[in-house]
């Protein structure tokens, strides 16, 4: 990374409430860094507008074009570093990296999981969590390794399960209470270089993780 605020691309595929939480946090000063670029792999991501919005450059990389995963992959790392990020943040990215892809951004790779990790890796995690009759649910923001949603985690926030609460509704507390301050305060973290990822191992402000961070953790600014 420069002595510069660090460059971030953001990687989506939907919605984009994260990126826009990101977008807002780096907006209001709370994340020193610059959004270089978002990328989509769908053209209809509704995410690639709160970019244009914020005047970030938001481009379409369709996955139908390339012959291979890694072909795609290739063509999406030509973009992450002709942006010169320090960091890719993977902010509901439908898509499976090759190993290739995750080894050349390793430990500057971040993604959000919406269960507490290792549960639950994978879809569906919120009926999931319900079929299982979890006390309590949450999401986590984890460092991407070649193992899928299995990277050393950073932070997970959790809440008590209502009994009212059916898959929708966790999805949507999920998001709201959870998602939308951990993964800003996480990509904060990055940003001033807080975070380091050394062996499988999360070293947060010089010293080793050996639960995740917690909701407790959240600075005031992102509670
Ligand atoms: C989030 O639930 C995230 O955890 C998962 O995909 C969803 C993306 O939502 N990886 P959005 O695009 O940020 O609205």
């Amino acid at each position: 990374m420069s002595d510069q605020q660090p460059r971030i691309v953001v990687l989506i595929s939907g919605q984009g409430r994260n990126l826009q939480a990101i977008l807002q946090a780096v907006q209001a000063g709370k994340i020193p860094a610059r959004i270089a670029a978002v990328i989509s792999n769908k053209p209809e991501a509704g995410g690639l507008a709160h970019a244009r919005n914020a005047g970030v450059p938001a481009l379409t990389i369709l996955h139908a074009g390339f012959a291979s995963r890694e072909a795609f992959d290739e063509a999406l790392a030509m973009e992450i570093d002709r942006h010169q990020a320090d960091i890719v943040v993977l902010a509901g990215f439908m898509r499976i990296l090759s190993d290739g892809f995750i080894r050349r951004y390793k430990g500057r790779l971040l993604n959000i999981h919406p269960s507490l990790l290792p549960k639950y890796p994978g879809l569906k995690t919120h009926q999931r969590a319900l079929d299982a009759g979890d006390a309590e649910h949450g999401a986590t923001v984890h460092f991407v390794t070649e193992e899928l949603d299995g990277g050393p985690c950073i932070i997970q926030g959790q809440f008590s399960v209502a009994p009212h609460d059916d898959a929708p509704k966790l999805a949507e507390r999920v998001m709201n209470e959870v998602e939308l301050k951990i993964y800003p305060q996480a990509v904060a973290w990055m940003a001033q270089r807080e975070l380091v990822l050394q062996q499988d191992s999360v070293y947060f402000r010089g010293g080793r993780l050996t639960a995740p961070l917690s909701l407790q953790n959240l600075e005031p600014e992102f509670r």
